[in-house]
């Protein structure tokens, strides 16, 4: 017999803590983790609620694709730049992220890239694996510390503010930059508000946490990574456009630039080879938010929301 239920189309996986409350109430499908834009486009026929993730361009082609009936698109992240929000507004379909749940995870790992980047951990593990360690060196790998260090936060939302917590508690100055004045948060960090050119300038790490929109786009390049300068430290946690990276692999090579540690790239899962090979440079695959924790409720709210809006309720996570 046919489920008679609402369709809920999964593009490509979510966790059981997510998945498991959807498929009681509702008809679940799944694309899995290979799934292709063309799979995607027919798996999402009928959807009355479609759950999406970074990866999953979600524009006016697989709206239309999944009819007239879909009512909400939740996002698996909450970073929304895969999803096209004007089309959903004139669609009248909600769009929905999971905010919060993540924000720990996601400062702290920018903060592990902070500490391998500035100690030079990439290169010396990469020598030590490839048989290159000759001993003690008291010239070798040396790094910035972070206590006294200036850290400058590109963007003091959620995650950049608790960023800013964590390497205040080793001993760093803040300084940053925001779209708005952030009383409570500068008070509380002692973070300066500034311009970017200055941020850059005085620095000696640049965190950044700022969303990818057309503003945002190559915000960092040739310009700003000089500015950052040799004895600097780049860190993103954020999204990939956000950099230019051709001009990273440029002053990283250089000198230019002191140090860099990445986990989100411009085309993922692409990573350029001139990254792959450049010096001082730490690499991660995208892992931000992959606590158990994290992820278990980044799954949790996806679904919540896709819940409330099927059973009539407003969306706990609207995208403003
Ligand atoms: C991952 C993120 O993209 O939430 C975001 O915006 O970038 C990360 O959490 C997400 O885990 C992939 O689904």
């Amino acid at each position: 017999m046919s489920d008679t239920r609402p369709l809920v189309v999964i593009a490509r996986v979510l966790l059981p803590a997510g998945r498991d409350p959807l498929a009681e109430r509702f008809e679940v499908r799944e694309g899995g983790l290979d799934a292709t834009r063309g799979e995607v486009l027919k798996l999402v026929r009928g959807a009355e609620a479609l759950v999406a993730d970074p990866s999953v361009p979600v524009d006016a082609e697989l709206l239309d694709a999944a009819g007239d009936q879909l009512r909400v698109v939740a996002n698996f992240a909450v970073g929304h730049d895969n999803i096209d929000l004007a089309a959903c507004a004139e669609r009248d379909i909600a769009a929905t992220n999971t905010p919060d749940v993540l924000t720990e995870a996601t400062a702290e790992l920018a903060l592990a890239l902070t500490l391998a980047a500035a100690r030079k951990m990439s290169d010396a593990e990469r020598d030590l694996r490839e048989g290159r360690w000759r001993g003690w060196d008291p010239a070798a790998y040396r790094g910035l510390e972070l206590r006294g260090a200036t850290v400058g936060v590109v963007g003091l939302g959620r995650i950049g503010r608790r960023y800013a917590e964590l390497v205040r508690g080793i001993g760093a100055e803040v300084v940053h930059t925001a779209r708005s004045p952030k009383p409570d948060a500068e008070r509380e960090l002692g973070a300066r508000m500034v311009e970017l050119d200055e941020l850059l300038e005085s620095a000696d790490v640049v965190s950044l946490h700022a969303p990818a929109t057309p503003a945002t786009q190559g915000m960092i390049g040739a310009h700003e990574l000089e500015l950052i300068g040799p004895g600097g430290v780049l860190v993103n946690t954020s999204r990939g456009p956000l950099v230019d990276e051709g001009a990273l692999v440029a002053a990283l090579s250089s000198g230019a630039l002191g140090a860099a540690g990445l986990d989100v790239y411009e085309d993922e899962p692409e990573v350029p080879q001139g990254l792959l090979g450049a010096p001082r440079c730490v690499l991660l695959p995208h892992i931000g938010s992959a606590t158990v924790k994290a992820r278990d409720g980044m799954a949790r709210t996806a679904a919540e929301n896709v819940i409330a809006v099927l059973e009539g309720r407003k969306a706990p996570n609207p995208i403003a």
